[in-house]
């Protein structure tokens, strides 16, 4: 592949899937297309284009990436920014992922998980302060029953008439079957890097059980899920060719809906303990920065000019002041404020330092109305499904 980063030009492009559109200088922003089946025939970027603006240093020519992607995420997603309460409702965990601090073999972490009844008061909670969606999440609980999980969904959708989202980690797909049944409408699994070798050293598998997240992935949409995956930035190993990689699967499975974070080292953990045991010679390894997470929010929307795509809590954590903001004005179009009740969300520490463990529901709901509306946005309102999903729908019947 020939490749000058020095003015951003690709000559030749390295992925025949995708189509070479020009040199990084004439990223302006444009519009885009006008149907679904446009923009999945020809991608804004191709993966040469990818690794040189994850490569990039130079301030202006960012600038044009940032309203290149703030642009599209106008014209594709709209101004609206969704709101989705998140309810860490359990951070049992059974499996021992080297990054996460809600891992195993964590013996310091209080452990705990709430009643379908606290859940449900959570939920609506959120609906009253206006989200039109509710996230579950937990580590890969052994002790989370499927029917308690299908009932408290159905429950859920039927008291507050919210969207449920699931985050429940590697499932088998008979479980998923029973919730997509039960009335859950959308999942998220982050694929955490295409990266397969790296993948299985952070991500050591459970004995006897089959981990294929990517399949999972293709399970979900079968089922009729919306669906979100996405990685972490600057993983101790991850490399600018995988994390180009990422961006390139980004495209390759569709997303409705992707997250990306940086990773942030949390001190009970092996990748947090040794993390130089992993790490690649400087000018390979990705740094866990919050430029770079930009790049990759930026990037995600121009591969995926439809999917919702979060300012998440982790880019809040390592820029308090204006992290989220600046997600949103470059490429970003969702918010997830935190509806876990205020007494164990420090516990579900997957970091440490992790943003508003303690603010309450409302103070955070407060909190991300005021900066939305600081950068000329508004709150969304409604379920906010990704154009996306929508599209792929069938036109509804003529009477
Ligand atoms: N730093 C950043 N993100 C993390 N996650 C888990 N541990 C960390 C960490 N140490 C992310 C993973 C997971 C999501 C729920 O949280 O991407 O999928
Ligand atoms: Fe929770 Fe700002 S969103 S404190």
């Amino acid at each position: 592949m020939a490749l000058s980063t020095a003015v951003g030009k690709v000559t030749v492009c390295c992925d025949s899937r995708l189509r070479l559109s020009g040199s990084l200088e004439s990223a302006k922003p444009q519009a885009a297309f006008a149907t679904d089946s446009q923009w999945k025939e020809a991608p804004l970027v191709n993966r040469g284009e990818i690794l040189a603006w994850l490569r990039e240093d130079d301030k202006t020519r960012l600038q044009s990436l940032w309203g290149r992607a703030d642009a599209l995420r106008q014209e594709q997603a709209g101004d609206a920014v969704h709101l989705r309460g998140l309810v860490e409702f359990s951070n049992h965990c059974a499996r021992r992922c080297m990054y996460c601090g809600l891992r195993a073999g964590n013996r310091k972490l209080p452990r705990y998980r709430l009643t379908a009844e606290q859940v449900l008061e959570c939920a609506r909670q959120a609906a009253g302060l206006g989200y039109g969606t509710v996230v579950l999440q937990s580590g890969e609980d052994p002790g989370l029953d499927v029917a308690w999980m299908a009932g408290l969904i159905g429950r859920i959708k039927s008291e507050t008439g919210l969207a449920v989202t699931l985050s429940l980690g590697e499932r088998v797909p008979g479980e998923l079957a029973e919730w997509r049944r039960a009335g859950a409408d959308r999942y998220l699994l982050r694929f955490e890097t295409s990266n397969r070798a790296l993948f299985r050293r952070i991500h050591p598998p459970t004995p006897g059980q089959a981990c294929d997240r990517i399949a999972q992935l293709h399970e979900l949409r079968r089922l009729g899920y919306e669906v979100g995956s996405g990685v972490m930035i600057g993983i101790p190993g991850q490399s600018y060719d995988d994390l180009a990689d990422d961006v390139v699967l980004f495209r390759e499975l569709d997303l409705d809906m992707i997250g990306v974070g940086p990773y942030l080292p949390h001190p009970a953990t092996p990748l947090g303990r040794y993390a130089g045991r992993f790490r690649l010679p400087a000018g390979e390894q990705v740094p866990a920065t919050e430029l770079m997470t930009y790049k990759v929010v930026a990037l995600a929307r121009l591969v995926c000019p439809r999917a919702n795509i979060p300012a998440t809590t982790a880019l809040a954590t390592l820029n308090p002041f204006n992290g989220r903001e600046l997600g949103l004005r470059r490429g970003a179009n969702v918010i997830m404020p935190n509806v876990t009740p205020r007494d164990v969300r420090a516990a579900y520490e997957i970091y440490p330092a992790k943003a508003c463990i303690r603010e309450s529901a409302s103070q955070c709901q407060l909190c991300v109305q005021r900066r939305i509306l600081a950068i000329g946005r508004a709150p969304g309102i409604g379920p906010g499904p990704a154009a996306n999903f929508r599209g792929r729908q069938p036109l509804p019947q003529a009477p």
